[in-house]
Formats: C-alpha cells, structure tokens, sequence
C-alpha cells in the first residue's frame, strides 16, 4: 500500500477511535457517525406537565426596584426556571424584571439529558437535550440572562441503567474503569453542547452534588462511590476543567453546609475537599444550597459558613435559597427579618473582602411554583405579589 494510503486509514481509525467515547464492548456496536448530543425540534403540541401549578395571573405592578440591579455591583442575583411555567407571562416578566441569572430547576439533571434509547442503541453514552431543555436556553440567551449549569454529578435524579451493563436497569453495576469512559462521554457531550449552541451564556456549572452525609462522617454511599470510592469527585472536576469552555466557573454544591453535628463536621469536609481540588486548579467555588428555614441554622452560623468558605481564597455562590415558614403575618415577619439578618451581613462582609459571593440564586420563583411550596419559602406570594421578605432583601 502507498504511504498516502496508509496514512488515510490510520487517520480513519483515530477518528473512529475518538467517536466511540463510553463504547461498551459488545460486537454488535459499530462507531457510527451520529453525532452524540443532539436537540430534539419544537414539538407542535408539547405534553405539559400535569403537575405543574398554574399561577393565577394578578399584576406585579408597582414594583419599581429589582434584585439584581440593587445588587449589581456586589453579585448576580437569580432564579431557578421550570420550562413549563415560563409560558405564563406573568412568571416571565417577573423573571426578566427581577433576576439576572437563572438555573434550570431539573431541565439539565443528568436524568433530564441522558438519552437510555440512544445510549443502548449506540452503545455508548449519548446525551439529548430536549425541547424541555433548549426551550429555557433559547429563552435565556434570547433575553440576556445568564446561567449557573446544575448539575453533572449527582447520587438523585441520575438513572440507575447509566452506572449498569448494557445501559440496563437490571444490569451489574459497571467496572470503574467504564463508568469513567461514561463520566467522560457525559461531561465532555453536555460541555461541548453548551458551547457550540449557547457560547457564554453559562458562567457557573456545579460539578458535584451532594456527596457528603450531614454527620461529617464521609460520603454518601452513591452509585458512584460504590464504583469509583472517594475520587469520583476530583476525576468529575478533572475532567469538568478538561471539557468547560474557559471563563465557566466550577463548583462543589451542596446543602446543610452550615451543619456541626460533631468534631467531624460537614464544613470541615467541604473545606478540605476544596483545599484540595483547589491546589490542584480543578475548583472554583463552593455552591451553598441554603435550604433554610427561620429557626435553623441561625442568620450567624450562615454568615460564618459563607465566611470560612471564602477564606479558602475561592468563590461562593448561594445557589438555591429557601426559607421556610409558617403562613401567616408572624411568619412573613420572621422569614423578612431572619433575610434581612443574612442579607446585611454577607453584603456587608463581600464589600469589605471577607466574604467573596459572585451569585445568590432563590430556589424558585414564588412560593406556589416551590418545591417546598406548602412551606411559603420564597419572595414571592402564590399570586406572585411580593413577600415582606422581598423587600427586607432589597433594603
Ligand atoms: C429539586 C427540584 O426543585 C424539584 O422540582 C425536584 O422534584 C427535586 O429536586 N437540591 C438540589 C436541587 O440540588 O436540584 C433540588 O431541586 C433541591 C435540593
């Protein structure tokens, strides 16, 4: 054979090579040319979720200040979104008038993009991004939000068939040598999506999710840690730093970060897993969920925990506020003062460098449309009228 020959199949087998990232072994599965990720097309008459609470569509009129332009110039100030409830323009416009950032609440959850048909049928990882999904992206790039990604590695909302043989529900739990093919396909799919169809519209993507128990006594016992132990957090922020476009920010999320139950406690946890992937340059943050509620923790303990975190030299982004109540004046008053306590000290300690936070995001934009709804935990009412604890956040 030619040496031009030659050199044309070798260039062939590496770009078989690469096309089969997560391949599992069987015969049956030819490389093919199918591009992993793709986006499904507006459906004509998408099935909306039945669940969803329709808000009732009063005005939000005579709101003359908004969150994220009182905060301008200490953090961004967000919300998550739910695809199906921002066609109410009421919701909407609320969004766009308030928030400078948003989340997907589930529309980017690994079982949200994970693509089991595909997966099987190709025979390796194949991420789709849904109508559901892409609908709220377009809506964001379209009005200039930006967005925080959540979340690549998570023990919930992750099917059981992605970390079994064959991609079965019923399959053994794969080798850790294939659930890192797998991790890879994933994070370098769902990387390489974003930056091809929405460039710069993420800032922030929380890599991993929840992978401490509350008694500070170590990891949860995940799918991944059954497979990978340990390292499965620094091999998802390796290659999360290989794969996110420069400039996207990574980091740890989790919740009850504030919590000290013993001497081993689940700040400590966080603090030497940062310090650790921070020395490594794989980090850039820690993502304090805050799912709070008026008597617990205290406004100081928080402020403490925002403050411990910061002093690792990395950012902190309070990414899924919520403070639950009970529904009546006593408990709108309690939820304004116990924000105001927060808000006062963690701006106050951001502008005097103690504190470093680049995003507040509440979870969700009216306690109707919460997953804790019945808890009132947000700013804004069922009828998306604005809370007391709206306006102690704003002053
Ligand atoms: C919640 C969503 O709000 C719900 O709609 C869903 O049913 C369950 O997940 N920690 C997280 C978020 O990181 O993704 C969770 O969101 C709330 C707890």
């Amino acid at each position: 054979m030619k040496k031009t020959t030659w050199s044309l199949l070798l260039l062939c087998m590496l770009g078989l090579l690469l096309a089969g990232c997560g391949k599992e072994t069987t015969e049956a599965e030819k490389p093919t040319a199918t591009p992993a990720v793709t986006s499904e097309a507006e459906p004509t008459n998408t099935p909306e979720p039945t669940s969803t609470p329709e808000p009732t569509p009063t005005p939000t009129a005579g709101l003359t200040e908004s969150l994220y332009q009182h905060y301008a110039d200490d953090f961004r100030f967000g919300t998550c979104v739910a695809g199906a409830y921002l066609k109410y323009s009421k919701v909407s416009e609320l969004v766009l008038q308030q928030f400078n950032s948003i989340t997907c609440e589930n529309e980017m959850k690994p079982d949200a993009l994970l693509d089991q048909y595909q997966s099987r049928a190709q025979g390796k990882v194949v991420v789709t991004f849904s109508y559901n999904t892409t609908r709220i992206l377009d809506w964001a790039k379209q009005n200039n939000l930006k967005m925080r990604g959540h979340v690549l590695v998570w023990h919930s909302q992750t099917p059981e068939w992605f970390f079994r043989e064959g991609f079965r529900n019923d399959g053994a739990l794969v080798s850790r040598e294939e659930m890192l093919i797998r991790m890879e396909c994933y994070i370098q799919q769902v990387f390489a999506y974003c930056d091809s169809k929405y460039p710069g519209l993420f800032y922030a993507w929380d890599v991993v999710n929840e992978a401490f128990t509350d008694d500070g006594d170590g990891l949860r016992n995940s799918n991944w840690y059954k497979i990978f132990g340990e390292d499965f957090i620094t091999e998802a922020f390796r290659l999360a730093r290989k794969y996110a476009p420069s400039g996207v920010k990574l980091f740890y999320n989790d919740f009850n970060t504030y919590i000290n139950y013993s001497n081993k406690t689940k700040t400590d946890r966080i603090c030497n897993l940062v310090t650790k992937l921070k020395a490594e340059g794989l980090i850039d943050g820690v993502g304090m969920q805050s799912h709070l509620d008026v008597s617990f923790p205290s406004a100081d303990a928080f402020v403490n925990t925002v403050n411990r975190f910061s002093a690792l030299g990395v950012e902190v982004q309070i990414t899924e506020l919520d403070v639950t109540t009970k529904p009546n004046a006593a408990g709108w008053e309690k939820q304004a003062k116990y924000l105001e306590s927060i808000f006062k000290q963690i701006v106050k300690n951001d502008r005097n460098k103690t504190a470093n936070i680049t995003s507040v995001t509440v979870w969700g934009v009216s306690d109707k449309l919460s997953w804790r709804g019945s808890q009132h935990p947000l700013l804004f009412d069922d009828n998306l009228n604005p809370k007391p604890a709206y306006y102690s956040v704003l002053q």
